[in-house]
C-alpha cells in the first residue's frame, strides 16, 4: 500500500511559493515604537483600542487550546470559523479539474461548496441507511486523484456519531491522501475526539469549533489539528492576520471558563431529551432519529407544511427535506427550555389541513 508522504498530496507549486511576510512576523518583540505596519498610533475610533495587527500565529492563545486539548500548539491552527481550514485544505492539497475528494451525504455542506469554488472534483458515496459509513463503497472509490475524504461525526444534519471502526478503517485504507475528520459537535458526545491519535495518523486532520458548545458563533473561531507538517503549510497558505485581535483576546481572557462549555453541554443535552419526550407524542412525527449532538432530525409526515407553519410563527428551523436520505426531515436546534417549550407548544397546536 502507498505510504503517506506529504510532499505528494500537497500542490507542488505550494511546496516552493513564498508566503507573503507580515510586519508582524518579521519582528516579533512586544516592546518598542512600531512604525512598520502603517497602522494609526493615535488609537481607535471605538472606545477599545483595536489598532495595533493581531498576532498573526495567535501563540497565546493556541498555547491555552492545546492544554485544554492535550496537544502541542504546533498542531494546531486556528482559522475564521473552521470553514476557512475546510477551503484551505482542498486549496492546499486538491489541483482544479484534476484531483478529486469524497463526501459521505447527508453531510454538513461547505465541503461541496468549497470544492465547488476551487473547481474540485466531488465524489458522493452516501452514508447508508442507518447514516454509517459504506466503508466498501468509500475504499472501492478511491482513485490515483483522489486527496481528501470528509467525515463529520457527529455528522450534521443527522446528529449521530460515526462508527470509530469504521473510521480507522478509511484512515488506514487512504495514505495517498487525508481524511478530515469534523468533530464540530463532539463536546456534545462522550466519544474521544481523535486528536490524541495525532501523532499515530499522519494523514488525519481533525476539525472542531468555538462556534457550538463554547458559545462563540460570532466571533468566528475555529480548529484544525494535524501534523506539525501540514499545519505548517496551511499557515503558509491562510491571510496573514486571518484571527482578529477582538476574537483573540475574547478567548484568552474566557477560555479558563471551561465550566460554561460543560454546563451548556449538560444543560443542552438534558433539553434535548426532553424534546425528544414531547416529540415523540406528537401524531405527524414519524422518527426522531439518534442524535450526539445540539440538534435533531426528526421526520414528519408533511415536512414542508409544518416547516411553514412554523416559520409564520416566528420559529426557524431548517427545512433538510430536499436532501439525500431525508426525505420529510426538519433539522431542528436544541434551544433554551422556554423556546422548546414554545415549539413543542406550536406542534402541538398542529392541524394538518
Ligand atoms: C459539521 C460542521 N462543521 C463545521 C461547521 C462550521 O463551523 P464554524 O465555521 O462556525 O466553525 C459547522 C457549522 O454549522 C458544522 O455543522
Amino acid at each position: 500500500m502507498t505510504k503517506f508522504n506529504l510532499q505528494n498530496i500537497v500542490r507542488q507549486h505550494i511546496l516552493t511559493l513564498a508566503p507573503y511576510s507580515s510586519a508582524r512576523d518579521e519582528y516579533t518583540g512586544k516592546e518598542g515604537i512600531f512604525l512598520d505596519a502603517n497602522e494609526n498610533p493615535l488609537g481607535s475610533v471605538t472606545p477599545e483600542d483595536w489598532n495595533r495587527y493581531p498576532d498573526p500565529y495567535q501563540s497565546d492563545s493556541k498555547d491555552k487550546i492545546a492544554f485544554i486539548k492535550s496537544c502541542r500548539p504546533s498542531q494546531i491552527f486556528l482559522g475564521n470559523g473552521s470553514d476557512e481550514p475546510i477551503d484551505l485544505i482542498i486549496r492546499l492539497t486538491c489541483e482544479p479539474k484534476e484531483d478529486n475528494i469524497i463526501i459521505l451525504p447527508p453531510t454538513y455542506g461547505m465541503y461541496e461548496v468549497s470544492a465547488n469554488v476551487n473547481n474540485i472534483e466531488i465524489q458522493k458515496i452516501p452514508l447508508t441507511t442507518e447514516y454509517q459509513l459504506d466503508t466498501e463503497k468509500i475504499i472501492a472509490s478511491i482513485n490515483s486523484k483522489t486527496k481528501l475524504i470528509f467525515i463529520c461525526s457527529p455528522n450534521n444534519p443527522t446528529g449521530n456519531l460515526i462508527d470509530r471502526k469504521a473510521i480507522l478503517k478509511i484512515i488506514e485504507n487512504f495514505q495517498q491522501g487525508i481524511v478530515i475528520i469534523d468533530e464540530a459537535y463532539n463536546d456534545f458526545s462522550d466519544e474521544p475526539s481523535f486528536i490524541p491519535e495525532l501523532d499515530n495518523f499522519q494523514n488525519v486532520i481533525v476539525l472542531q469549533t468555538f462556534s457550538k458548545a463554547w458559545g462563540l458563533a460570532s466571533l468566528r473561531l475555529g480548529m484544525a489539528f494535524g501534523g506539525e507538517e501540514l499545519i505548517k503549510l496551511l499557515n503558509k497558505i491562510k491571510y496573514p492576520y486571518n484571527i482578529n485581535g477582538l476574537t483573540q483576546r475574547a478567548l484568552l481572557e474566557n477560555i479558563h471558563n471551561i465550566d460554561f462549555m460543560h454546563d451548556s453541554v449538560k444543560k443542552l443535552n438534558q433539553n434535548r431529551e426532553k424534546v425528544i419526550f414531547e416529540l415523540k407524542k406528537l401524531p405527524y412525527v414519524l422518527n426522531i432519529y439518534p442524535s450526539d449532538a445540539n440538534f435533531l432530525l426528526v421526520k414528519f409526515t408533511e415536512a414542508k407544511k409544518i416547516f411553514e407553519y412554523l416559520i409564520q410563527q416566528k420559529v426557524i428551523v431548517r427545512d433538510r427535506s430536499k436532501v439525500i436520505l431525508c426525505d420529510d426531515s426538519l433539522r431542528i436546534s436544541i434551544g433554551t427550555e422556554e423556546e422548546n417549550h414554545i415549539l413543542i407548544n406550536l406542534l402541538n397546536q398542529y392541524k394538518p389541513l
